[in-house]
């Protein structure tokens, strides 16, 4: 829906002129394993695309062929108009890329590092001044700038890995988990940086296994085992939900677990600390039903409530829609 509107929007640009980075059936195997399984993307101009799922899922692999750092076992892909694998100088020439396990110079300071990185991609010396300036203040690491890269916590590393690749420009940046083990506050100062990037036409892939992330994307791309589950806009991804959440607090989580495990019309439950998330066929017709349930069971319930769906919810429903679609054909 959002994609058909902005073809409108720019009705002279041919929309396939806009698409930077398109993949066919892109295959990468390690040994047995299916890392990256027949990948058919499409991401235009400008996008800030978000590549979402958990830990194995696959992201890193899909980042690292985009790049043409890794050989590709089958299918193909372009990255600004460069093929993948036969091209990947041209390509190193138009992106800048944050790995997962990015280095720095632990024994530099900040502003060192991000002159080594200038001088790397032979950033000219009156542009460095002006942009290392501008990014350490972006980066809030302006009054840490003669810290040793070793002597920052977790979330400024990752800010002054985000820094060193933003010190050479390029018109795609691709970010591999940028935000992960990263405090709450500092990732959402990253994605802060991210959406002022994004304003300025860069096109940004960026991939996280934070699913509540991926609602600051244009699109998200959901991988599982290797696979794309879904690929649309956040908005389009959570109306797939079929069913209503309801959020309960229980006094005890356990038995109202056992408790809401016999009902009807309850499509799923997830925990989230203290508090239960329900998937229901209609939040009208069942919060009376799990009210009385409860009471009926001496389960006291602090707060129940329909609640919004968030993307978490989406995900992992769309990802167990699938783990049972693969089970079925086994059992008996
Ligand atoms: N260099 C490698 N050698 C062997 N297996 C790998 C290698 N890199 C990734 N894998 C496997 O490929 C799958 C996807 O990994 P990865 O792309 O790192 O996922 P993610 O970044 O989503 O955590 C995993 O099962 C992982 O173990
Ligand atoms: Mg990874």
């Amino acid at each position: 829906m959002g994609d058909s509107q902005s073809e409108e929007l720019i009705p002279t640009v041919n929309s396939n002129e806009q698409i930077i980075i398109e993949t066919q059936g892109l295959t990468r195997e390690f040994n047995e394993t299916l890392a990256v399984d027949s990948l058919d993307l499409s991401i235009r101009r400008g996008e800030l695309f978000g590549l979402v799922g958990p830990d194995g899922a696959g992201k890193t692999t899909t980042l690292r062929l985009l790049t043409g750092l890794l050989k590709i076992t089958s299918g193909s892909g372009s990255l600004a108009g460069f093929d993948l694998a036969t091209q990947p100088e041209e390509i190193k020439r138009h992106i800048g890329y944050m790995a997962q396990e990015f280095s720095l110079y632990s024994e530099l300071t900040v502003l060192e590092n991000l002159r080594f990185f200038s001088e790397l991609f032979d950033v000219a010396a009156e542009d460095f001044a002006l942009r290392s300036e501008h990014l350490l203040e972006f980066a809030a690491l302006s009054p840490f700038r003669n810290r040793r890269a070793d002597h920052l916590s977790g979330g400024m590393q990752k800010m002054l890995a985000l820094a060193s690749t933003l010190i050479h420009e390029h018109e795609i940046l691709i970010l591999d988990e940028p935000t992960t083990g990263v405090d709450p506050i500092s990732r959402r100062e990253f994605w802060d940086i991210l959406a002022e990037l994004y304003d300025n036409r860069t096109t940004v892939i960026v991939s996280t296994p934070y699913m509540d992330e991926a609602d600051r994307c244009s699109r998200v791309g959901l991988m599982y085992e290797g696979r794309m589950v879904v690929c649309d806009s956040p908005e389009a991804i959570r109306d797939q939900l079929e069913g209503e959440v309801v959020h309960v607090r229980p006094d005890d989580w356990q038995a109202a677990r056992v408790v809401l495990g016999e009902l009807p019309g309850i499509l799923e439950t997830q925990s989230y600390g203290e508090s239960i998330h329900l998937l229901v066929d209609s939040a009208e017709v069942r919060i009376p039903e799990i009210e009385l349930a409860l009471k009926e069971n001496g389960v006291g319930i602090k707060e129940i409530r329909p609640a919004p769906a968030r993307m978490e919810e989406a995900f992992i429903s769309l990802i167990r829609g699938l783990a049972a679609h693969e089970d079925a054909p086994e059992k008996p």
